[in-house]
């Protein structure tokens, strides 16, 4: 296997040396030139032709480019691409979007490799864009394009640059010319030909070669092992530091990302017990508007001797608008609630029953509220009354029993009309103590790993599905009552329960620096409404206040109590400010003009407002492609200090890819990883294996922690049965919190974090490569503990032999703490072990394993 490897590296070296000679060079037996035929299967593909008319794929189909427009899975399609070579031999492809859409795409490239960012332009005349075709006019320096709609009509429209468009005209005929061909490749397929010189084809071949070398190197899995490894032995590792060569790294390296992804506000951390207590759930929350997804949803009422029905005059706020009605005619029936699949209650904890009451007909307005089990037994009850007018009501019920299928029961005890909402039950012990505050055990599992920023709201809850859905930071401050509530774009409502407030607050009470991330101006561009994708950016008349609204952000969490959000924030119970010092602007958005026009105008003016504060500004999806160049042009064009990368890879990428940051430029921005992780492909599951892959990766990032300043993992945490997206950190349900093996790997770089690095020489006894980069060593010192934190990544099959040399180092004793995740490498469920080991001996560091030593310094050794 070893030697196949090998053998794969050296026939792509081969390949790649004798392209790049190739290509100058011409060799006996190629050909000058040839056919290349553009077509389309679901992306851009190509062919390669002596006569025009036999033709051999190239790359086996591989998909040069594709469409980003709209919806994942039903929207990014391309349709009818046409393909030219325009001004100075650029390549130009444009493509139909769907039979809908009043736009089309465009995306230019030098080489037919890499392409520019994509826009899809809007045209003014037509039922839709059908098969666009487009020429260059030499003459006049100019494209023009023409398109047919649904009616058969023809349209067309001139554009120097792709930016600028002149207006739609009506055509008879089509102006310019067609010169699609048919070709045989595997069917008839359609498409364009064109004669170019043999190296564009070699180039291609070449691009698709490394793209099948990297798949492989992803493919890498430990289920492999025993056959790649075959026959290995223990390995030897002499480890001596050099802490004459220590440089400064960032001491913010581990944070984390709470995006309300799986339900990880309501029904997750946020503490709230009740289910829809605001009676907003609408069938528009949902994606194909869910008609069960409403106001009465998670509630009911089975009695008919009384009428359950939502109003919606006088309502409490604006905000809030609907409400229950319980017209009772008999009574006894009971409004129930059954919370966010149950609810869960512990015996002897209390809770805080609240609702906003009024009875609208009838004397008597007393109602009761029970604590129900499964069983149907009550657990706790309490009474209370309501007034004529809007009112809120609380009351404390204490559990006497624990259970996991609770529910609330709210009953009147008289016959007449009464209205209720926000109708809550909050327990008593939050993370904290705080009020409207966080579910406990998942709060304290994340405070564990001691994470030294929180990222929030999203994800893309941040930048919203179409421009109505971007997170509006303002809606989620302030009494309850009157917070904004809003759809999920992952498919649920957001109460906004855990708004701004909560966030800022938590982050301090965890130690944590908040990184608020806005978008920016454009929503995601996998948005299904709105027009697909970033479009339908903010009106350019409407970004002045939208920057505004950024400023008062910025005002609430650090403003003086006399200024106006300054105020807010303290009327809410927090007169000191919070300490604000990060915004992110964007999240992985597609590079468009819309982006870049917005992207821009609000780093220009929050430079100027609040120069103190550090803007992330962010590169797209992936760690390459076209989003990804074009955000860091954008960073680096305009000094961006810090950008937000994201990439979600298997196991093996993050292996074969520890040099990434090796790499990165040291004077350009810095570098935020905002999202990753290792799953296993086909399910996006995690492991131990996945869990060793990104600690080896961490030790990477540790070792370019002078450019690398921060890093989250993936979403935060997932509640079972709601999960919308896999792998995250924590998993939960109503009364279990369920940390993965990753969480470890997090929790330990979180708590054994350094402010320094330590470089090291590192010998070990077998000189192969797939066995030492299976070997991850990182060492830090934190200056203000004094301590020296070393860490171990094993993803080999075989135990390590580790000698450290210590002698630069004064050590204060001879033991030191140790702690080791280890077993099987799929495994799920694997917990840290700490002892105390001696770290003058030789240790063993066993096969699949992540082990840390933190070292109480004395001092250096230095000469
Ligand atoms: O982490 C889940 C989603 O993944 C985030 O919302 C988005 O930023 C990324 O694509």
């Amino acid at each position: 296997m070893l030697r196949r490897l090998f053998f794969t590296l050296f026939v792509i070296n081969v390949v790649f040396t004798f392209s790049t000679f190739a290509h100058k060079y011409k060799l006996k037996d190629e050909p000058d030139s040839a056919y290349l035929f553009s077509y389309n299967a679901n992306g851009l593909r190509f062919a390669w032709s002596h006569d025009n008319k036999n033709w051999s794929s190239i790359g086996r189909g591989y998909i040069y480019l594709r469409s980003d427009y709209g919806r994942w899975g039903t929207e990014k399609k391309m349709i009818a691409p046409f393909l030219i070579k325009g001004r100075n031999g650029e390549w130009v492809c444009i493509w139909s979007l769907n039979d809908r859409t009043n736009q089309f795409a465009v995306s230019t490239s030098k080489n037919l490799i890499n392409w520019g960012p994509q826009n899809y332009p809007y045209v003014t005349l037509g039922k839709n864009v059908l098969s666009p075709v487009i020429a260059f006019n030499t003459q006049n320096d100019e494209y023009d394009i023409y398109y047919s709609d649904a009616d058969g009509k023809y349209f067309e429209t001139k554009t120097r640059d792709f930016i600028v468009y002149s207006q739609v005209r009506s055509i008879s005929v089509p102006t310019v010319f067609d010169n699609s061909i048919n070709a045989d490749i595997n069917g008839l397929k359609s498409g364009q030909s064109h004669r170019v010189p043999w190296s564009v084809i070699r180039d291609l071949q070449k691009a698709y070669e490394i793209q099948e070398f990297k798949v492989k190197q992803n493919n890498e899995r430990t289920e492999d092992d025993a056959k790649r490894f075959a026959g290995l032995k223990p390995v030897d590792l002499k480890v001596s530091l050099q802490p004459e060569k220590a440089k400064k790294i960032s001491g913010m390296l581990t944070g984390i990302f709470f995006e309300d992804i799986n339900y990880a506000a309501d029904g997750g951390l946020y503490a709230e017990l009740v289910q829809n207590r605001d009676f907003e759930y609408k069938p528009s929350d949902r994606e194909f508007n869910d008609e069960a997804w409403k106001s009465t949803f998670s509630w009911s009422l089975s009695d008919e001797e009384t009428i359950f029905s939502i109003d919606s005059i006088l309502p409490i706020h604006p905000n809030n608008l609907h409400y229950a009605v319980l017209d009772v005619k008999v009574p006894g029936a009971a409004l129930t609630n059954t919370g966010f699949d149950g609810m869960a209650l512990k015996r002897g904890e209390s809770y805080t029953f609240s609702t906003f009451a009024k009875h609208l007909e009838g004397s008597k307005s007393d109602f009761e509220v029970r604590l129900v089990n499964g069983k149907g037994i009550i657990l706790g009850k309490l009474r209370l009354k309501s007034a004529s007018a809007w009112k809120q009501v609380k009351g404390t019920l204490t559990s006497s029993a624990d259970a996991t299928d609770a529910r609330i029961e709210i009953s009147p005890l008289s016959t007449g009309k009464f209205a209720f909402d926000m109708i809550s039950l909050f327990p008593e012990k939050t993370f904290k103590g705080r009020k409207n505050g966080l579910r406990a055990d998942l709060a304290t599992t994340i405070a564990a790993i001691q994470p030294k920023f929180v990222r929030f709201p999203g994800g893309c809850v941040a930048h919203g599905d179409g421009i109505d859905n971007i997170y509006k930071w303002k809606n989620s401050i302030g009494p309850l009552a009157e917070r904004k509530p809003d759809r999920n774009l992952w498919g649920y409502h957001q109460t906004m329960g855990l708004g701004y407030f909560e966030y800022f607050q938590f982050c301090e009470d965890i130690g944590a620096a908040p990184v608020p991330v806005i978008a920016a101006g454009v929503p995601c561009e996998n948005s299904a409404t709105g027009g697909g994708g970033q479009q339908g950016g903010i009106p350019m008349a409407e970004m002045g206040q939208y920057i505004q609204d950024i400023i008062d952000l910025i005002e609430y969490a650090n403003g003086d109590v006399h200024t106006a959000w300054g105020k807010k924030r303290a009327e809410a119970g927090h007169p000191k400010p919070f300490n604000l010092k990060f915004i992110g602007i964007g999240n992985e958005d597609q590079i468009t003009e819309v982006f870049k026009e917005r992207f821009t105008l609000i780093y220009k003016a929050l430079r100027a407002a609040h120069p103190e504060i550090t803007i992330i500004g962010t590169a797209g999806p992936f760690f390459e492609g076209t989003d990804y160049e074009e955000g860091w042009k954008i960073a680096s064009d305009l000094k961006v200090p810090l950008i937000d990368e994201h990439y979600y890879q298997s196991p093996g990428w993050f292996i074969n890819n520890q040099d990434f940051y090796d790499k990165y430029d040291r004077t350009k921005s810095r570098i935020y990883l905002g999202e990753y992780a290792a799953s296993v492909p086909g399910g996006n599951k995690t492991n131990l294996e996945t869990a060793l892959a990104e600690a080896l990766y961490l030790t990477a990032l540790e070792r370019n922690g002078d450019v690398v300043s921060m890093a989250s993992y993936a979403p935060l945490i997932a509640k079972e049965k709601h999960t919308q997206w896999n792998p995250d950190l924590i998993y939960f349900n109503n009364s279990e919190v369920k940390p993965t093996v990753g969480y470890f790997v997090q929790k330990m770089f979180g708590n054994y974090s350094g402010d320094q690095y330590i470089p090291a020489k590192v010998k070990t006894s077998v000189e192969q490569e797939p066995v030492n980069k299976r070997i991850g060593i990182s060492v830090v010192e934190d200056t203000k503990s004094n301590h020296l934190i070393i860490k171990l990544v094993n993803l080999l099959p075989v135990e390590i032999n580790t000698s450290l040399n210590l002698d630069n180092f004064s050590i204060a004793g001879e033991t030191v703490v140790k702690t080791e995740i280890t077993g099987n490498p799929s495994d799920n469920s694997i917990k840290p072990i700490v002892s105390e080991v001696n770290i003058r001996n030789s240790v063993k560091i066993p096969a699949y394993s992540f082990t840390v030593f933190k070292i109480k310094l004395k001092g250096y050794k230095l000469n």
